[in-house]
């Protein structure tokens, strides 16, 4: 008797079961995160094509450093565009954190919470014209400011990157970027003896605007 009531119990909850264990792989196999007012759509598309992002870097602590940075994947690496207002002039290390959090550290340091920098190869900290074993993947360099803002320097242009990318493994999507108050010497440890953080934002997936990659019009 016990076991035709276990035969009957199993067929009866056979089905539930097995929706549950499609549910839950569906949940671990869902490469979106945290989402920004998208729909669930519209990031999957994203996800798939993984071709553009942007971070919005906002000030930290008592800097007035703002402005945008746009990622866009081509067959020769990602193309990262910057606009960067209120900055001192000269130059200022530039680089892709570990963590998508720009708040403060744990010891209060503002943008402490991104981490170090981003670096899924364990490699040393170096140049962007590094190979693999000689450089963080986040380690983008600098980018130099120079008078033109209203409220500091500015700091505009482009750079083309062949180890960061948009999807896999060394993907920037939805960690930070930094800039830093000071220039990256591209060869101290751990991090280029860069200075304090002056501004991050996350990068975000998003919908690339029309006619990127088909304007070859320079930017100035
Ligand atoms: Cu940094
Ligand atoms: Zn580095």
């Amino acid at each position: 008797m016990p076991r035709a009531f276990l035969l009957l119990a199993c067929s009866l909850v056979a089905t539930a079961c097995a929706d549950e264990s499609e549910d839950y792989t569906q949940d671990s196999f869902d490469p979106i995160e945290a989402g920004d007012g998208s729909s669930e759509e519209e990031m999957t598309a994203f996800t798939q094509n993984a071709s553009y992002a942007t971070a919005r870097l906002d000030p930290l602590g008592e800097s007035a450093a703002t402005g945008t940075v746009t990622f866009t994947q081509t067959e020769d690496g990602v193309v990262v565009e910057y606009d960067l207002v209120g900055l001192e002039l000269g130059e200022h290390g530039f680089h892709v954190h570990q963590n998508g959090d720009c708040g403060r550290g744990d010891d209060g340091t503002p943008g402490g919470a991104a981490g170090g920098h981003f670096n899924p190869l364990d490699a040393p900290h170096g140049a962007p014209s590094d190979d693999r074993d000689g450089r963080h993947v986040g380690d983008l360099g600098n980018v130099t400011s120079e008078a033109g803002g209203t409220t500091g320097g500015v700091a505009r242009g482009q750079k083309t990157d062949s180890m960061i990318s948009l999807s896999g493994p060394t993907s920037i999507v939805g960690r930070a970027l930094v800039l830093h108050q000071g220039q990256d010497d591209l060869s101290s440890q751990p991090s280029g003896d860069a200075g304090d953080r002056i501004a991050c934002g996350v990068i975000e997936l998003a919908a690339p605007p029309a006619g990127v990659g088909t304007d070859s019009t320079p930017r100035d």
